[in-house]
């Protein structure tokens, strides 16, 4: 399938804009367009790169704008829409479910329904068009320590208001494959780590915490268990389904690197201490960090309350991508764990901004007004 015009949705954000940059990468001469509502967890600093490259737009707008995107996939000839944009955070999503609703359920809807109206009531072939949906582990529900992973045949048991949103979302975008005839494709991936995550998940947040010499909270016991992949890895897994995964087919993305939190956190404590013992730059840095002091991380770390109704395992059985399209993840969850450390220690700016509320000012200093049309 010849998919060369891209409408990226939650491009600013985490792994839409990891993946705005894979793509451009490998792909220098197609077009993508992002379309992102800059929610506080979308970022434009991590597209700066991509910022001024011919192929690359940026649309200030929410998906839920139905005439908007429906204009967007007309004139820029739109033939495969990568749907990240979504409310991620769980912890968000049990304090107020109503932006989860909104975004992931009836914004996967309005998608849905442009793309419908664009490409098989106007359009005069709906084939080489895809409409792939983003989605997460989280809809199959919680494992015991023993269970068998997730396959694609699990039956759907979302715990926690995002999961059960995500869980919708994929449901509509099945429903409008099997009625309508859209070519659509899902995946549902593990937790992804990696660059411009925003600091309110696991990794980053410890991370940081660690260089501020904050408390790092781990929830409960700390043994419940998550599976991890590197987000580049995930952009790979989404190019094969979006290139060569079967219409109406759901795909898992995963590595098989299951850790405990707390075994993920003590990681990241040890990596930190050994960098700070070999770096005496970043005790001048980081002088609350209690590395700085020749102290161990990990006496940071505090048992708080658990998150209600956390999940205990997710583990995913990634076999149907391997088998079918060749996956395999590039990098292990040392290297990944290691590189993504070195990011954020190299890409301080990124994330004291993200943490700032000056940050709104900074992007209006370094963008100007933003592009809020589709003309
Ligand atoms: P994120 O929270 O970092 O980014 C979400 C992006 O969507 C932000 O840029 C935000 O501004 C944008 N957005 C939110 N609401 C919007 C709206 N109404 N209209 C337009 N844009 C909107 O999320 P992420 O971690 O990058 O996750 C991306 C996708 O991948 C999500 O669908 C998530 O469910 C899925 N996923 C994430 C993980 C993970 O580990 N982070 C794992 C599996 C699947
Ligand atoms: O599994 C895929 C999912 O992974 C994605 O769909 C979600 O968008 C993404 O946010 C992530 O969900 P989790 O809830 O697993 O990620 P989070 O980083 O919030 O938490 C990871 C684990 O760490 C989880 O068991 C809760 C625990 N935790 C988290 C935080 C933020 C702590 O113990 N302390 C913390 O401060």
């Amino acid at each position: 399938m010849a998919l060369d015009r891209l409408l990226v949705t939650g491009g600013a954000g985490f792994i839409g804009a990891n993946f705005v940059h894979y793509w451009l990468a490998r792909h220098p001469g197609h077009r993508v367009v992002v379309l992102d509502a800059l929610t506080y967890a979308g970022n434009l600093a991590s597209l700066e790169p991509v910022r001024g490259c011919e192929n690359y737009r940026f649309v200030h707008a929410n998906i839920g704008d139905e005439t908007l995107v429906e204009d967007i996939l007309r004139r820029e000839e739109i033939n495969a829409i990568v749907h990240f944009a979504a409310e991620s955070h769980v912890d968000r999503s049990i304090l107020g479910p109503d932006p989860f609703l909104h975004t992931n359920i009836m914004g996967t809807h309005a998608l849905l329904k442009a793309a419908k109206k664009v490409w098989l009531e106007e359009g005069e072939s709906a084939s080489d068009r895809r409409f792939h949906h983003v989605s997460t582990d989280e809809v199959y529900g919680s494992l015991d320590f023993n269970d068998e992973r997730f396959s694609e045949s699990s039956p759907y048991r979302p715990n926690s208001p995002y999961a059960a949103s995500k869980a919708c979302a994929d449901h509509l975008v099945r429903a409008w494959h099997h009625t309508y005839g859209l070519d659509a494709t899902i995946s549902n991936c593990s937790n992804n780590l990696g660059p411009f995550q925003f600091p309110e998940k696991l990794i980053p947040l410890m991370l940081i915490n660690i260089l501020l010499g904050r408390e790092l909270p781990v929830y409960g016991d700390g043994r419940h268990v998550r599976d991890w992949l590197y987000v580049e890895d995930h952009c790979r897994g989404i190019e094969l389904v979006l290139e060569r995964g079967r219409g109406g087919e759901t795909y898992n993305i995963g590595a098989n690197a299951e850790r405990s939190n707390l075994d993920l956190v003590h990681a990241v404590c040890r990596a930190m201490d050994a960098l700070f013992s070999a770096d005496p730059g970043l005790r001048r840095r980081f002088p609350d960090s209690p590395a700085a002091a020749g102290r161990e991380c990990s006496d940071l770390i505090r048992f708080v309350a658990d998150r209600p109704g956390h999940d205990r395992r997710y583990a995913l059985d990634a076999g149907k991508i391997r088998s079918e399209l060749g996956f395999a993840p590039a990098h292990a969850l040392d290297t990944a764990l290691a590189r993504t450390l070195h990011w954020y220690l190299d890409h301080e700016d990124w994330w004291r901004a993200v943490m700032d509320h000056s940050y709104a000012d900074w992007v209006k200093r370094l963008y100007g007004p933003l592009d809020r049309t589709a003309g």
